[in-house]
């Protein structure tokens, strides 16, 4: 069978948005097919590079019963899918003040009681569309391991589609950005070069020199920038032991 992305851009395939019929060419992806129908994305639609999260979308190809999920900028229509996108999904979010909170792994738990109603079915994980095993950071965040969840949750876009298949109503992605905010802010090594690099911007260190820079033409910037050293690499060996800070 011809893969949907191989067919020639200009033959045309119905696609269902919202119940109304339109014909779009086979190479487009759901979100170029809807522009090329006419609509215009208000919402559901940001960065375009499936980074954002803001086009998960349902669909379902005919003579299927299965409901299928994916990013409308990363997925190529298929013949006679039925589609809807969800550029918002209600889940519950804690309110919370990263600064009252100690980064300790209790306190996901407080936050998001429900994380216990977890039946391990692992739909999420089935759905997510950057292949993150949601199931497992879910059972990191019960076992109160917020670097666990920070480090299996890190390539979460926020796009929701792990909660649109929970059974137990879980808030997946606002567990792991608590699970990820927490760590960053109590238990990720300091970066302690920054904030020698910020104390040396206020005591107005690079004050003459960016007057230097303003003054030059584009030609001289341009040969400036084409002379600068590279960046320093910063290791692991950067950081010491004591930077960690979880309590
Ligand atoms: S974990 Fe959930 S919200 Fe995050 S990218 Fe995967 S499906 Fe989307
Ligand atoms: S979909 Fe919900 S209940 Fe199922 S494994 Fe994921 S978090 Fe647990
Ligand atoms: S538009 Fe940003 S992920 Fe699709």
């Amino acid at each position: 069978m011809t893969k949907p992305s191989e067919k020639p851009v200009d033959e045309l395939v119905p696609i269902f948005f919202m119940g109304k019929r339109y014909d779009v060419p086979a190479s487009l992806t759901i979100q170029k097919a809807l522009e090329y129908a006419g609509y215009q994305h208000i919402r559901g639609c940001g960065c375009r590079g499936g980074v954002c999260g803001a086009c998960g979308t349902v669909y379902r190809i005919p003579d299927s019963y299965k409901l299928q999920v994916g990013l409308a900028c990363q997925t190529v229509v298929q013949p006679g899918m039925h589609l809807m996108i969800l550029p918002y999904y209600p889940g519950n979010r804690s309110e919370f003040d990263i600064e009252e909170l100690k980064g300790t792994g209790g306190e996901v738990a407080a936050l998001y009681p429900e994380i216990f109603k977890c039946i391990g079915c692992n739909s999420c994980t089935q759905g997510c569309p950057m292949d993150i095993d949601v199931m497992h950071y879910m059972a990191q965040a019960i076992r109160g391991d917020i670097a666990g969840v920070a480090e299996t949750s890190f390539d979460c876009i926020m796009c929701g589609l792990c909660a649109s298949r929970c059974p137990a109503e879980e808030v997946q992605f606002n567990v792991a950005i608590l699970a990820r905010r927490l760590h960053a802010r109590y238990g990720h090594p300091r970066a302690m070069h920054l904030k020698e690099r910020v104390k040396e911007i206020e005591n107005g260190k690079f004050e003459e020199p960016l007057r230097d820079l303003m003054s030059k033409s584009t030609e001289e910037l341009k040969e400036l920038y084409k002379s600068r050293e590279g960046e320093p690499q910063f290791t692991e060996e950067d950081w010491t032991p004591q930077d960690a800070r979880y309590v």
